[in-house]
């Protein structure tokens, strides 16, 4: 499939060309050279954004899913994108969450593998993959995110021509408790007259200090109050 000579990133908010990005978005809107898409084994479509990709590409993107006799879970396909303002969309089946213990953590890590190898062999430079098995499948969100930012990180030392977007659908995905949430207010409140940290960088600081360097952790904070995540 020829290399994608232009992609119009005005759906995609860059400050400075990063291989990761984690964004808020509805990923049937972005325009990019791919779209990952959390299918089930029958590539027949579904609900969540399986639904939506399949509403917005419309029913050519079905008919070409109906050539492919399926997807196991772990692997993936690419096809089309018909009405989509991607060009691609690669359809991957990620595991069933049961308990973890269940080949789950390698299966998903596959999903996000198979994809980015399929992606960078079909020449695609710009991906956008949603949170995988995070919805309809059970992936405890944390986890699901955690996962996908290793792989994609991994995948991504080895290709840095690439550019992959993580798209989170609900701002508040990560829960984050009620008692950190007012914890950071009063945090944020006694800085207020700081002028050397963005709010960002206080709510990192704010988890620093106590010792918290989990990145989805500090990452689920950014999302609750609006700000933009690190990598
Ligand atoms: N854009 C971006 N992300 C979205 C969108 C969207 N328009 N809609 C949903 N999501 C997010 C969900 O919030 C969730 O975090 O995609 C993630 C994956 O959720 P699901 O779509 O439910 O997919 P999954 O958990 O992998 O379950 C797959 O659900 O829809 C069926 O046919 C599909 O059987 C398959 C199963």
């Amino acid at each position: 499939m020829a290399r994608s000579a232009t992609y119009d990133r005005t759906a995609v908010t860059s400050q400075k060309p990063m291989s990761l990005q984690v964004i808020i978005a509805d990923i049937t809107k972005i325009k990019c050279d791919a779209i990952v898409n959390a299918a089930n084994s029958s590539l027949l479509g579904g609900g969540g954004v399986d639904g939506a990709i399949h509403a917005a590409a419309g029913p050519e993107l079905l008919k070409e899913c109906m050539t492919l006799g399926g997807c196991e879970t772990g692997r993936a396909k690419i096809t089309g994108g018909y009405n989509l303002p991607a060009r691609y969309v690669i359809h991957t089946v990620g595991p069933v969450y049961f308990d973890g213990k269940h080949n789950e953590p390698e299966l998903l890590a596959s999903c996000y593998r198979e994809s980015m190898e399929l992606a960078a062999l079909c020449g695609c430079e710009t991906v956008a993959f949603p949170l995988i098995s995070a919805g309809v499948y059970g992936y405890p969100k944390e986890e699901a995110f955690r996962i996908a930012v290793s792989e994609i990180e991994e995948f991504l030392s080895g290709h840095r021509e690439m550019e992959i977007y993580l798209v989170i659908y609900e701002r508040y995905s990560f829960r984050v408790s009620r008692q950190t949430i007012n914890d950071i207010i009063g945090y944020l409140d006694e800085n207020s007259a700081r002028t050397d940290a963005s709010r960002a960088e206080l709510i990192t600081e704010f988890f620093h200090r106590r010792g918290v360097t989990n990145a989805s952790e500090i990452n689920a904070a950014l999302y609750t109050f609006n700000q933009p995540v690190t990598e």
